[in-house]
Order: structure tokens, then sequence, then C-alpha cells
């Protein structure tokens, strides 16, 4: 049996606890890459990183990004020397409380995660692939591909909104000042789709066809021996996948994308040729 641990408070993350954060998300998933995420959320307005305090140290975290119509919880992680204490679960609900009522929140669940979610009551939307490019993705070019710009960010954000289902201008704003580079996909003017590169990934991609989605990956797929960039791609777009895996993108696992809340998904996932990540959405 566990150790009972009594001096538990569940808190927001105060400014100075970025590293020490970023520690514990490095140990709970077996890997570093989190310091931009934590740092991105840290100063997002519209985001809120949860974390829990126990014996002196922060031992579990959650996030939640609020939209307004949908929130989406991410970078949830307990110390791998506290798991199985009830941590986990006491800081989503910490980081879930203040969501309003009906909101439906999303997220996309590792095997270890999705117990914990599905005690919270979150069920079973698709699954979230992540594939990893370890070079080009050729496809053939189609019309109106452009470098995107940050004049091109408010009309992104629009067509962004129509197929996420939220307005996600800041997110979309912070990943591009992060790294500036991106494509557009503009038709008699009106944006058709769009894409952003990030440092590890390609996404979000965004787009009305897969003709246009594939032009757009191949514009921010590795040109040469760069680092592999992940891929994740809603198992509702087939399309993409059936591309992905015919250009010899590996898959490498597969999240549960979950919900609770509201009545239905507010996105459309199968014109999402890539979403932004596991926090983003
Ligand atoms: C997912 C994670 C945060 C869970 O943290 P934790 O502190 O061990 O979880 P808890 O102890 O709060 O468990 C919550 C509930 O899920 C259940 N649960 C946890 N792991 C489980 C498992 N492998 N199988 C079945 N049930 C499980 C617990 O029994 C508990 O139920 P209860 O509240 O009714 O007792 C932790 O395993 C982790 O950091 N994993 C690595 C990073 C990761 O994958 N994060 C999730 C990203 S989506």
């Amino acid at each position: 049996m566990s150790a009972v641990v009594d001096d538990v408070v569940c808190r927001l993350m105060r400014p100075g606890e970025e590293a020490e954060l970023t520690a514990l998300l490095a140990a709970a998933f077996g890997h570093p890459r989190f310091a931009p995420a934590v740092t991105r959320l840290a100063a997002m307005p519209n985001a809120a990183i949860h974390v829990l305090e126990a014996e002196g140290a922060l031992r579990a975290a959650a996030a939640v990004v609020d939209y307004g119509p949908v929130a989406y919880l991410g970078i949830v992680g307990t110390d791998p020397a506290m798991q199985g204490r009830g941590f986990g679960r006491r800081v989503c609900e910490a980081a879930l409380a203040p969501v309003r009522a009906g909101c439906p929140v999303l997220l996309d669940a590792t095997i270890s995660g999705a117990p914990v979610y599905e005690k919270l009551g979150f069920g079973d939307v698709d699954q979230s692939v992540v594939l990893e490019a370890r070079g080009p993705i050729p496809a053939p070019p189609v019309p109106g591909v452009a470098a995107l710009t940050a004049a091109d960010l408010p009309a992104v954000a629009a067509y962004d909104a129509g197929v996420f289902g939220a307005d996600r201008a800041g997110a979309l704003a912070a990943l591009f000042r992060e790294r500036p580079e991106g494509v557009v996909c503009r038709r008699d003017g009106r944006v058709v789709g769009y894409g952003l590169r990030q440092d590890d990934r390609i996404g979000p991609v965004l787009a009305e066809t897969q003709a246009v989605a594939a032009a757009l990956m191949a514009a921010l797929s590795p040109a040469g021996p760069e680092a592999p960039a992940a891929i994740t791609v809603p198992s509702a777009n087939t399309a993409m996948l059936d591309h992905l895996r015919e250009q010899g993108v590996q898959e490498l696992r597969r999240l549960r994308h979950m919900r609770r809340g509201g009545d239905r998904h507010p996105g459309d996932r199968s014109r999402m040729g890539a979403i932004a990540n596991f926090h983003l959405g």
C-alpha cells in the first residue's frame, strides 16, 4: 500500500516554478521537451497551469486552455515516485474546476492517462495518431499557396475557428511568434487552408480538401537531414493518414481523443490534417 501523504495542496503554478514543473513533466513523460510548452502556457491569458504540491515539492500538474466554447486539458503528469496516490486525479479536478459547466473539454490520452480521465467522466471521440516525418513528404502543388505572414493571422484564425470550433487566435499567434514559419492557401482571396511549423512538429494543418492539406504538409516537411518532426493526425482524417503512410511516414503510437461535457464535439476532425499539439488542440 502507498504511504499516506497529508500535506497536499493543489494551486496555480507560481511565477518562477517553470523549471521545476518542466523537470517534473520530463520525469513523468520520460522525455525532456516540455520547456517551450510550459513557457507558452504560462504566458497565455486563457491558460491555467495547476500544480499539486506535497512534501515541499511539485508532484503533479495539469493545464487547461479555455477557448470559451471549448477547453483543452493537457500536460498532465505525476512524479513517477508518487503515482497511484490520487495526485493525477486531484490535480485534474483542480484544473477542470474553473471550466464553465456544460463546456466541452477535450484531451488526448496516453495509455496511463486514460484510466484517470475515464474516472473523471471523459469518453472516447476518436484517436490521435502520432507519426514521425524524417524527410520531405512530397505532394502535387496546388494553386494559391504562399508563405504565411503576420498580416495573414486574423484571416487564418477566423478560418481555424470554423474547423476547430473556437477562436484560437492567441494560441496561433504564440506558435507563429516562436517559429514564424507557415503556409496559407487562398482561393479567390478566401483562406482554404493553413499550416504552421514548430521546432519538433508540423501542425496545426487545417484545410478544405486533402489536396490542399497535402500541399501544405509538403511545404512544412523537413527538407533535409533535420531533426524528425512529429505529426499528430486525427483518425477521422483517413485521407491524410493514407497519404502519409504512402509517403513512408511511420506511425509511432495512438492516443485516445476524449471529451467530457457538451452534446457534441465542437470541431471537424476530418478537416484537421494535423493538430497543433496535446495542450492547444
Ligand atoms: C497519468 C498520470 C498523470 C496518472 O497519475 P496518478 O497520480 O498516478 O493517477 P491517480 O493516482 O490520481 O489515479 C487516478 C485514478 O485512475 C486510476 N488509475 C491510474 N492508473 C491506472 C491504471 N494504469 N490502470 C487502471 N486504473 C488506473 C486510479 O486507480 C485512480 O482511480 P481512483 O481515483 O478511483 O482511485 C501518471 O500516470 C503519469 O504521469 N503518466 C505519465 C505521463 C502521462 O502519460 N500523462 C497523461 C497524459 S494524457
